[in-house]
């Protein structure tokens, strides 16, 4: 770069002389024996502080190409600028200095040479309209990079092609077939532009209602797991997306590391997904069909919904038989409450056990009336006093209307006594819930090692639990393992 502010010397040399010949030369004259009359000297004066000008444009455009062109612009960009951008420069800093020379060192007037030169420059700016908006667009491009050499970008026909390079015109875009289409910078810089760095891709598939959530995620969460980590954020999740009418549409959503791997990884997916999904025995969802006949109106099926087939649905009662659903079931009923109605206050006695059929409670705790938690249907509450005899631990109220199945103690207690993993999973509910209140309604709530915590608790309402419904302890009686 010192190299090249060389070329600015000679014109520097040239100015200072001029300048002392400026000042000196009538000196230097009479030093020779001369005087030189005043028209001799005004006309040395008009030419040196002619030259001067030309000079300094000379000066000018030297200092330009080294300063801008070459440095600031090539240090920026990466390219060399065009030729015709850096002349026509070059010609406009040569056609304002005609202006001053005329204006100023000779006194002519310079309206007709401004309007002159003034069209002229308009006419070349109207012929090179848009190369000069393709110049500043690829100017813009690099400086913003929107997206960079190697990125994959989809452009305005929809095919998509790697960008090669930018040049002072055109930005040239490899397709996947490679062929290279060159595009205009202004043309480039109009278009909304879709840049494929990282990104996702989606995949739908239809699975049957009988299939539970968290068994559709593990499968179609294991097609993505052999996919390149790309880090935290772009994580593949499972989601459902719409309840379709033969099952449930769900949607596997990847992240992807560029765009050419998109069709590999997709069929890799694809693969891996049939294979989860031949291994795990499913299909996707088979087309249904519901015959209703005259006399089976959709309010009358849905009475035949039994009470013992939404115990077998409800994840509390997993764990029970057929024939033990149908036993915990025989003499429930179900009861519909209206929105607002308090179904068990805090501090009251109680025995019994409510199941969530339809709608949905809250749970609050004091007299401040702190919601706790809310619920939903398929869970359940009233277990706090059913398992250990204890009074109401907080109210629960309907928030909207909701169906309720109540449960007594002497229904569930021979399926306890019969399935200890039962009590053992309402005591883990019930020292998980006991936990949560306790935290959210004290201020110091944050405990140490709630896990920890919670597991003894849990195994100390057990204990409690055996002994108010009568059970062995486990030291004295081996565990039974239960089975389907
Ligand atoms: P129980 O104490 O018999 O009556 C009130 C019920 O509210 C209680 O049993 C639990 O079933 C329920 N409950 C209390 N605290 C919570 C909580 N934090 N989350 C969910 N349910 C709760």
């Amino acid at each position: 770069m010192r190299t090249a502010y060389r070329k600015l010397i000679p014109p520097l040399i040239l100015l200072a002389a001029l300048a002392l010949l400026w000042h000196g030369f009538p000196q230097l004259a009479r030093s020779f024996g001369r005087t030189l009359d005043a028209g001799t000297i005004a006309g040395l004066d008009t030419g040196l502080a002619a030259l001067a000008w030309l000079t300094a444009a000379l000066l000018l455009i030297r200092l330009l190409d080294v300063a801008l062109w070459q440095g600031l612009v090539v240090r920026r960009t990466g390219i060399a600028p065009p030729r015709l951008l850096t002349n026509l420069v070059d010609v406009l800093v040569w056609l304002t200095t005609m202006v001053i020379i005329t204006s100023y060192v000779f006194n002519q007037p310079v309206t007709g040479l401004v309007t002159t030169s003034g069209v002229a420059v308009a006419t070349v700016g109207f012929a090179l309209k848009s190369l000069i908006s393709d110049m500043f667009s690829g100017i813009a491009l690099t400086l913003e990079r929107p997206f960079n050499i190697g990125d994959w970008v989809q452009i305005a026909d929809g095919t998509v092609g790697r960008v090669a390079g930018i040049s002072w015109r055109a930005t040239n875009i490899v397709l996947q077939n490679g062929v290279t289409v060159h595009i205009p910078n202004g043309r480039m810089a109009e278009l909304i532009l879709r840049v494929f760095n990282k990104w996702r891709d989606e995949l739908d598939i239809e699975l049957g209602y009988g299939m539970d959530e968290e068994q559709a995620e593990r499968i179609l969460l294991s097609a993505v797991s052999g996919l390149p980590d790309l880090g935290a954020h772009f994580r593949p999740d499972a989601r459902i997306v719409a309840f379709g009418t033969n099952g449930v549409m769900w949607q596997l959503r990847y992240w992807l590391p560029d765009y050419p791997s998109r069709s590999d990884l997709r069929a890799r997916v694809h693969h891996d997904l049939l294979r989860a999904m031949h291994v795990a025995n499913v299909t996707t969802a088979p087309i249904q069909q519901h015959i209703l006949f005259e006399r089976f109106r959709p309010e009358e099926l849905a009475r035949h919904d039994t009470i013992a087939a939404f115990l077998r649905r409800i994840d509390l009662f997993k764990l029970l038989t057929h024939d033990e659903c149908e036993e915990l079931a025989a003499g429930l009923i179900s009861r519909t409450i209206p929105a607002g109605t308090m179904v068990v206050r805090q501090g009251e006695g109680g025995e019994s056990l409510f199941l969530i059929r339809e709608g949905t409670l809250e749970v609050i705790v004091g007299t401040a009336g702190h919601v706790v938690a809310q619920l939903r249907p398929g869970s359940f509450f009233g277990e706090m006093s059913l398992l250990t005899g204890a009074p109401r631990s907080a109210s629960v109220k309907t928030q909207t209307s909701s169906v309720l199945i109540e449960v007594s103690k002497e229904r569930l207690q021979p399926i306890i006594s019969r399935r200890e993993m039962l009590a053992e999973e309402l005591s883990r509910i019930l020292a998980e819930r006991q936990q949560a209140t306790t935290r959210l309604t004290s201020a110091s709530g944050a405990g140490d090692d709630r896990a920890a915590s919670s597991r003894f608790l849990s195994g100390e309402i057990l204990a409690r639990v055996r002994s108010f419904f009568g059970l062995a302890n486990a030291q004295e009686r081996p565990r039974t393992a239960v089975s389907g």
